[in-house]
């Protein structure tokens, strides 16, 4: 595996793939790397010849100045478990290389909302950072396939609302979220739950399927979002949110016609998860 840190040496890598006929995947990361983050790797994999994959923690989607210091920086071994994983090309560059003292020039595009609902209610400006820099991502690498977890739901949906928008040529791959035997889904923040709330947490994948389920038997939608907010305070968790909502759109749903998308954002203690489930009939 190959890893590399400025634009120049990208650039020169991707050209003799391209010139070799080679379909590029990329899988765009911030690092603290687990099985999550090497199941996008291995689905691009399976999809390319070439493999391309960055570490880069990018400071203009934290909106608060500590949660970006705080950020664990691990490239050591996120580099091993990606050279085992078979991954072709580590990106890892530093600021001044993403953010160069030119204007801004990435494209304004209309998020109809997206990035205010859910994540962007609560992290405000969140978005405008994501975008940014999969953006500048995008336009050095230049992927025929980009590999996004479904985990980060809303992430990803404004991501393919973005290259829809901008008609990029790139085509994105949604993967899904994955979980612990006991349903929770893989997050690098899990490993900080105290052992109390590591052994609550898979409550949060069984209050999803609770949901779906009775979403499906068409119960009512406010009264199902109300009572498992309820039920998730009264287990000691910090809600946020659980919202039910357009898996295309993100706005909230009064009733199901047949598909949904249910997300929950909370506190497990001093540690913020989030989850989601689709629902299509
Ligand atoms: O999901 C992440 O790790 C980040 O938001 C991303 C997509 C790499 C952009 O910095």
């Amino acid at each position: 595996m190959k890893i590399i840190t400025t634009n120049q040496e990208l650039i020169h890598s991707i050209s003799d793939e391209r010139l070799l006929g080679r379909s590029i995947g990329f899988v765009p990361t911030m690092g603290a790397l687990h099985q999550g983050h090497l199941d996008l790797i291995r689905a691009s994999l399976d999809r390319n010849c070439y493999t391309v994959c960055s570490i880069f923690v990018n400071p203009t989607q934290f909106n608060d100045p500590k949660d970006l210091e705080k950020y664990p920086r691990t490239l050591s071994s996120d580099s091993e478990m990606l050279l085992k994983a078979g991954c072709d090309l580590l990106f890892a560059p530093d600021v001044a290389e993403i953010y160069p003292k030119v204007p801004d020039t990435t494209p304004s595009f209309d998020m109809i909302g997206m990035d205010r609902v859910m994540e962007g209610k609560f992290r405000p400006g969140h978005f405008d950072g994501v975008v940014q820099v999969v953006y500048r991502l995008l336009d050095l690498v230049k992927p025929d396939h980009l590999f996004m977890g479904l985990k980060d739901y809303q992430q990803q949906a404004i991501i393919g609302r973005m290259i829809l928008a901008l008609n990029l040529p790139v085509f994105l791959v949604s993967v899904e979220t994955t979980r612990e035997e006991d349903g929770l889904a893989m997050s690098s923040r899990n490993a900080r739950l105290t052992p109390e709330w590591r052994q609550k947490a898979p409550i949060i994948f069984e209050t999803l399927q609770a949901v779906k389920t009775d979403v499906l038997a068409g119960k009512n939608i406010s009264r199902i979002e109300a009572f498992y907010f309820s039920k998730l305070t009264e287990l000691g968790f910090r809600m946020e949110y659980l919202e039910i909502c357009n898996p295309l759109t993100l706005q909230p749903i009064s009733h199901f016609k047949d598909k949904a998308v249910v997300c929950i954002a909370l506190w497990a203690g001093d540690v913020r998860l989030i989850d989601n489930i689709l629902i299509v009939a």
